[in-house]
């Protein structure tokens, strides 16, 4: 087994709650894992050294919310909403055409391209949803390519209701058929409930459905307008509600009392020309925070997490410190993971060599590429950070 020393550290995050800041520290890597973390100076001997020269070590971006299987182009819709319109999630029917036209190998080789994309800005752990092909076939070839991407699949045929057919034989479907052709490669079940998508009755069934065959919980909650997605995420013991952008005192009530992640995804706020959730509120109630791209065609097309928390710290009042959690530790949180989204004894060695003396420039430099070196699993990215190898999953 040879050991690298990450030396050199001049502020690491790691995401720990124990100990989420040490200055002037060092990491030791063994085997794809955090072997060790702490003070450079009591850092133990190491096969090989990496001197990072006074940068700053964050944990990999966990990514916890992406719509990365589609083909099509909505820059027209782009920009008729910055004209003026208005968004309604109307236009996802215009990349559902267009992806049940596709390949598979053209869905994947874009899906793949977005991955690399994501990676090469410090993102180590991506979720991916279907939710553009909304026929079986459709949506189980689209979790067939996810899962060739990452482990954190998610079924989303319940993201609106496909033209040519009435809402309730497609709840049936979804529940039913397609369900059970895409439960075998997906982690989670989703529902964008949502008026103009899915009620409440039609989210619960889609959702007890979902589990009943195994998969976790996430909910597209009141992201356009108040309703019950949130309520019924906390109900349903979901990973994480998801948007949270019109929130009642009860809901933030509910997601304090439950152990359900606010995913918020300030991308699409940005995206929709749309007011911001309220992280303060949510943060201060005591609810666990994640923050993700949202990545999709429609109303996010942004893959960068450093973007997301630049948004989070100056348009939802974030804090850096609270918004760099948020982005690792609380995206692991939406996913139920233990082992990425910290540096800490035993989790995944995917950290971030940022080229900046401290995690804040995350924020305070917006809009700059400042990831300077991705590990994962222990493994450096770096020799072409923009062409990474073509077969790593996330
Ligand atoms: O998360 N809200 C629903 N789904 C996506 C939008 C998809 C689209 O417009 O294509 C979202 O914002
Ligand atoms: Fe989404």
């Amino acid at each position: 087994m040879t050991t690298t020393l990450v030396d050199g550290i001049g502020l690491l995050y790691t995401g720990d709650p124990e100990r989420e800041e040490i200055a002037d520290a060092a990491l030791v890597l063994a085997d794809g894992l955090v072997a060790w973390a702490g003070p450079a100076a009591q850092a133990p001997d190491a096969d090989a050294r990496v001197d990072v020269r006074g940068r700053a070590v964050i944990p990999g971006f966990v990514d916890s919310h992406a719509h990365l299987i589609f083909a099509g182009d909505r820059t027209a819709e782009f920009q008729a909403r910055m004209s003026g319109e208005s968004y309604t999630g109307g236009g996802i029917r215009t990349t559902v055409a267009a992806t049940r036209q596709a390949g598979d190998a053209e869905l994947a080789a874009r899906a793949r391209a977005l991955v690399n994309e994501m990676r090469a800005q410090g993102t180590t752990t991506v979720e991916i949803k279907s939710g553009y092909g909304l026929t079986v076939e459709d949506e189980r070839r689209s979790l067939e390519i996810a899962a060739g991407l990452t482990g954190e699949t998610t079924f989303l045929g319940a993201h609106v209701v496909p033209a040519d057919m009435d809402a309730d034989s497609y709840v049936r479907l979804v529940a039913g058929e397609m369900l059970e052709a895409c439960a075998p490669y997906a982690k989670w079940v989703d529902v964008f409930c949502e008026r103009g998508a899915f009620d409440g009755d039609q989210t619960r069934e889609i959702l007890s459905a979902g589990m009943k065959a195994g998969l976790g919980v996430r909910v597209h909650a009141n992201q356009l307008g108040e309703g019950p997605g949130v309520r019924i995420a906390c109900e349903l013991g979901a990973a994480s509600a998801d948007h949270c952008t019109h929130l009642t005192a009860a809901d933030v009530d509910a997601l304090a009392a439950s152990e359900t992640v606010a995913t918020l995804l300030p991308g699409a706020e940005f995206s929709t020309r749309s007011p911001y959730p309220d992280a303060r509120r949510l943060i201060d109630a005591g609810v666990t925070v994640a923050l993700a791209t949202d990545c999709n065609p429609g109303s996010s097309y942004t893959s960068s997490m450093a973007f997301c928390v630049a948004l989070a710290v100056r348009e939802m009042r974030m804090t850096p410190l609270e918004a760099i959690r948020a982005a690792t530790y609380g995206g692991a949180r939406a996913l139920r993971r233990t082992d990425v989204g910290w540096l800490r004894p035993g989790a995944r060695a995917n950290l971030v060599v940022l080229d900046a003396p401290s995690y804040v420039h995350l924020a305070y430099r917006p809009g700059v590429p400042l990831v300077h070196q991705v590990f994962q699993e222990g493994l450096l990215l770096e020799e072409d950070i923009q062409n990474p190898p073509s077969d790593v999953v996330l």
